[in-house]
Order: C-alpha cells, then structure tokens, then sequence
C-alpha cells in the first residue's frame, strides 16, 4: 500500500533531496516548512524534477494547532524529521533559541504524532554526537560525547529524548540517521545547499568562492597530524544520503525501538583534497590560504557504515569526484535564482 511521508523541514537541503527520491518512487509527500531557511520554490522545483507535485505547508513545526491540522488532513504513516536551526556559529551565539526551537519543534511533534497513533519516526541526527573522545571510525556503539556547540547538544538530547520515548511506548519505531557531511547536489542541478549569508561548511564556502562572489577560501588549520596537514572529513552526496533515508522507511516499517545509524562512506577526504578535486574536475580555481585552525574542529571524523548495511542494506555510491561536479552545477544554477 502507498505510504505517506511528512517531512518537516523538506523544503531544506536533505530534505529536499529525500523528497525527490520518495516522489520518484511510489510514496506520497506532504512537506512541512516555515521557509525560515528555505524557498518556497522548492516545491515547483521538485514538481519538475520528479513529475509530481508534493503537498505543502507554511507553517513552523512548534506551532501546535498548525500541526494537528495537518495530521488530521493526512494519514501520515512515517515521519522524517528535518525542521531544526543548523547554524553551529550561530548556535554559540543564541544557545537559547536553538535550544528553543530544536526542542520545542521535536516535542510538539513528539505529542501530535501520539496523538494521532503514528508510530514511526526517522530523525536527522549527525556525527557531532559522538563529541572529541571517541577515537574514529565512529561506531554506533560508543557513548555520546560531549558536544562543542549548542547545535550538537540539541542533536544529542533529541537522540536522548527519542530513546526514552521508545522506553515507554514499545510499539514506537525510531531511527536516528546520524549523517557525517552532505555535500554536493541533485543531478539535475535544480535543488541543493543554499546557505544564508557567508557559509559555515567548506563545500558552499568553495563552490561561492570558484563563482567569484568570494575572494579564497580560508583552510582553518594545515598542522593537524593527518595526511597533508588539514581536516579529514566523511564527504557524502546528498542523493546517496537520500536513499539512505528510503531505505530507513522500509527498517522502520518493519521494526520497533530506537536504532542510532551512520549515514556516511566510510572514507576521509581531506580539505585540500577535496578542494583540488573540485578545481580540476571542474576546470576552475580555487584561490585558498592557510588559517589558524577553527575552534571545536577534529583532525579527523568518518564513519564506521557497517551497521547501515547491515540494517538498512545501503551503502554510499557516489564519488568525491561526483560531489564536486553536482555541487559546482547547482551552484551556477542558483546563481540565476
Ligand atoms: C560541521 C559541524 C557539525 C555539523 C556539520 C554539518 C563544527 C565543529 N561541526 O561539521 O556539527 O553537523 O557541519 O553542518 O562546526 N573548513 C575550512 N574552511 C572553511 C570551512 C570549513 O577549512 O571555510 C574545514 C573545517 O575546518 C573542517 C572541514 O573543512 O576541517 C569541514 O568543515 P564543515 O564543512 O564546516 O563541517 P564540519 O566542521 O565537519
């Protein structure tokens, strides 16, 4: 039987991308977005990538009455939970708005879904969970560290909150994607990462300074004991983690509790790998600096994928190569928006 899914927050970079995934398989949508950090024109762009056009509302996921609403014109069977402030700098800044926000949206969402006797949720939850102890590959066994930023912590105690809510209720069915760094975009070049104001995360950084609206990029740190000096990150396309999420739909169909799952390759890239990959896939440049290192940053941070392809019986697909070229041609389209 065709499923339902809600996503709150869809109209956002992953969540954008899992609703194409879904509307070109057999499932309905019904995207909730208050636009906050995303345009409404998703949704015509999503209609003419995949065909099919996805229910929407404008409304903000803490907003009680405006989510019962929803719930009530719809038979939701799974939700995929996007809808959170992200910013990590911005998070030190105004900790108690994320905390505000993330909590309350989580929680409302939390109490509708009771009421309404859904059962099944996926979370996006993130690597920076695991906080600077642990020693990397990252698995899902290891204790949750301590964060660095607010925007970690609210990830950490929605991880907390959803796993004692599948201690009480035993029919509750709840996965938390722990994704490690989405980056690049939909081949089709119509969606992706569209940040607000100067980018915090290294692939918007490269590919607005390779389009000429910033100088160089700075590299935050080439003396930390890896490879070539600079951070080494878990680099995954967004369309691979969107498929991660279709097949999570089909665990939590079938399965009850809380599962924490990486969502990653399994590889570190290097930053000036990643940034002489994009130039030369791409034929541009990319003018750079050495800068001292950026507070609350690792060496290194990848994944174990062990346990989601064991579950969920995915794996990444897509090159670094296949990141840079997809994120350069979203970039030059965004440009016309
Ligand atoms: C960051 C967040 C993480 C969040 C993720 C996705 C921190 C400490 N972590 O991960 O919680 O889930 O984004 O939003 O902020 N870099 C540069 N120059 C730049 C930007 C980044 O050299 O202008 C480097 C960083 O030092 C790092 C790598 O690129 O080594 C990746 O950085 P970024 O894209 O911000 O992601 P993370 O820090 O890994």
């Amino acid at each position: 039987m065709r499923q339902t899914i809600l996503l709150p927050g869809g109209a956002g970079f992953i969540g954008s991308h899992v609703a194409a995934e879904l509307l070109t398989r057999d499932y309905d949508v019904v995207i909730v977005d208050d636009l906050s950090n995303a345009r409404g024109d998703v949704i015509d762009r999503l209609e003419t990538i995949t065909g099919r056009r996805p229910v929407f509302y404008q409304a903000d996921m803490a907003d009680r009455a405006a989510l019962e609403r929803i719930f009530t014109e719809n038979t939701i069977d799974v939700v995929i939970h996007f809808a959170g402030f992200k910013a990590v700098g911005e998070s030190v800044q105004k900790p108690v708005a994320y905390y505000r926000n993330n909590l309350d949206t989580t929680l409302t969402l939390l109490e509708t879904m009771a009421a309404h006797s859904v059962k099944r949720l996926i979370f996006s939850s993130s690597a920076t969970v695991y906080g600077m102890e642990n020693p990397v590959p990252y698995t899902e066994d290891m204790p949750r560290g301590a964060c660095t930023n607010p925007y970690g912590w609210t990830k950490s105690m929605i991880e907390q909150i959803l796993s004692d809510a599948c201690v009480a209720d035993r029919s509750l069915s709840v996965v938390c994607l722990r994704y490690f760094n989405p980056v690049g975009a939909h081949e089709s070049g119509l969606i992706g990462e569209m940040p607000n104001g100067i980018p915090n995360n290294l692939m918007p950084y490269i590919t607005q300074v390779a389009v000429g609206i910033r100088k160089e990029l700075s590299v935050f740190g080439n003396d930390y004991p890896t490879p070539d000096g600079t951070g080494v990150r878990d680099f995954i396309h967004v369309v691979d983690l969107a498929r991660g999420h279709v097949a999570a739909i089909n665990y939590v169909n079938q399965h009850t509790g809380w599962e924490s799952i990486n969502l990653g390759t399994g590889r570190g890239t290097s930053v000036l790998e990643l940034v002489h990959t994009f130039a030369s896939v791409n034929g541009v440049e990319v003018p750079y600096r050495i800068a001292p290192r950026r507070s609350g940053d690792l060496a290194f941070c990848y994944a174990n994928v062990d346990k989601a392809q064991r579950l969920l019986g995915w794996c990444a697909e897509k090159t670094v190569a296949d990141m840079c070229r997809d994120s350069w041609r979203w970039q030059q389209y965004a440009e016309t928006l």
